[in-house]
């Protein structure tokens, strides 16, 4: 079954046909960060624009370069991003999808985001040799979710059905990350900078060599030096109404690292002032060009170590198979290294994506749907967009 599936619920407008759940047959994407680039993260009316201009173009190529690999071949549905996600952009992507499956006379079907990401390790190109395994047969299994919207530890007890079991009570990781790097003035989106910079650090590397430092692994992880700031361990407090019924030991809080951040900035580079905004201290200056490889190592070290340690707890309830991990912040390399050692401690695979399916993708998209055939058909038709989905929930 040939699946083409849309995704629009951020900042990339992406298209593509995925067979049998598994096997990417095309996967277009058209990322919009350079638009979003000069306010340092994304606008809603500039991404939902830029979907409406591309979308079509977007559609076009990875429908040509399907039938470039399937001569004849049909597309038997259309998927779909319902949410999470803006609603302005995620509506763009819903109608487009909405007019394809009415054009081609084929079932519509509503993805979730979220869910969607915690697919991606199972996504294969096709015409490569290592094709993955059926999700079922990993289940049950923990799926990490981490991206910059959302941070969340989720139950599989099989496949299609999520529970989530932890969660961030503020900031995503990847927005933690965006949010620091903003601070230090080293552009956005802020994680694969903040990567490079804390692994240039522990390496002893130049980081502006973003080349020379590329395919090199993290080393073992040294000492981090004396005087750097004391950034929270992201531990909410047992019992806080924020969590919303769930177990503080398999949650995450990470507004107090930016604040911490901030504070330490502002004190070292005497843009002081108690009430300053982030932006206000960041445009005031920011930290000597030599300290802030070792205060990104710091701040990297107490995310990453935030996100393994929640994990490692999660995996210590239950006796699961694979820990499926989806999202941009699965890129990052010091975080690829720790999960690898709580995986292994814990007995279970880790299943992390292909580099090129770890941000948003519609391959994704596509591929869940194929095991997600909740809804579809004339009730897909009037599907409308849910901008507050979590994993696990029914529109
Ligand atoms: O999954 P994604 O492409 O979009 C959302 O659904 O949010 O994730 C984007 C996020 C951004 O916050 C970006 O800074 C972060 O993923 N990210 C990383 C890395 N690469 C991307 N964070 C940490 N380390 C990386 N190497
Ligand atoms: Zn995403």
């Amino acid at each position: 079954m040939n699946i083409l599936g849309i995704e629009s619920s951020c900042d990339e407008t992406a298209c593509a046909v995925v067979r049998d759940g598994r096997e990417v047959l095309s996967s277009v994407v058209y990322t919009q960060i350079p638009l979003h680039r000069p306010y340092g993260g994304v606008v809603p009316e500039v991404a939902s624009r830029a979907h409406i201009e591309k979308i079509a173009g977007v559609i076009a190529e990875a429908q040509n370069r399907f039938r470039e690999k399937e001569p004849g071949g049909k597309i038997d549905a259309v998927a779909v991003t319902y949410g999470p996600g803006l609603a302005s952009s995620l509506i763009v992507g819903l109608n487009a999808a909405k007019g394809i499956a009415s054009g081609l006379g084929v079932p519509l079907i509503g993805v979730n985001h979220i869910e969607a990401h915690l697919h991606t390790p199972f996504l294969f190109d096709s015409g490569s040799p290592c094709a993955t395994p059926d999700p079922e047969e990993r289940m049950p299994a923990l799926g990490l979710a981490v991206s910059g919207g959302h941070t969340s530890w989720v139950d599989m007890p099989e496949y299609g059905r999520y529970e989530i079991i932890g969660q961030t009570l503020d900031d995503a990781a990847g927005e933690a990350f965006d949010k620091a790097a903003k601070l230090l003035g080293l552009g956005y989106p802020g994680g694969p900078v903040m990567d490079r910079y804390a692994k240039a650090y522990w390496l002893g590397r130049d980081p502006s060599d973003a080349a020379g430092l590329r395919g090199v692994p993290y080393p073992p992880i040294k000492r981090l030096p004396d005087g750097l700031p004391e950034f929270p361990k992201g531990h909410p407090r047992q019992g806080s109404a924020a969590l919303s019924g769930l177990d503080a030991d398999l949650c995450v809080s990470f507004s107090g690292l930016k604040t911490a951040l901030l504070r330490y900035v502002q004190k070292v580079s005497g843009a002081s002032g108690a009430g300053d905004s982030f932006a206000e201290a960041a445009a005031k200056g920011a930290l000597p060009k030599e300290m802030v490889p070792a205060v990104v190592a710091s701040y990297q070290e107490a995310i990453v170590g935030a996100i393994a340690d929640r994990t490692a707890r999660a995996l210590r309830r239950r006796a699961y198979r694979a820990l499926i991990v989806g999202g941009g912040v699965s890129l990052n390399g010091r975080l690829r290294v720790k999960l690898a050692e709580v995986a292994e401690s814990a007995g279970v695979e880790l299943m992390l994506a292909a580099p090129g399916n770890c941000g948003d993708n519609a391959a994704m998209i596509a591929g869940l749907a194929f095991y997600r055939r909740n809804i579809a058909g004339d009730a897909a038709m009037k599907v409308d967009v849910h901008p507050s989905l979590e994993a696990g929930d029914e529109p």
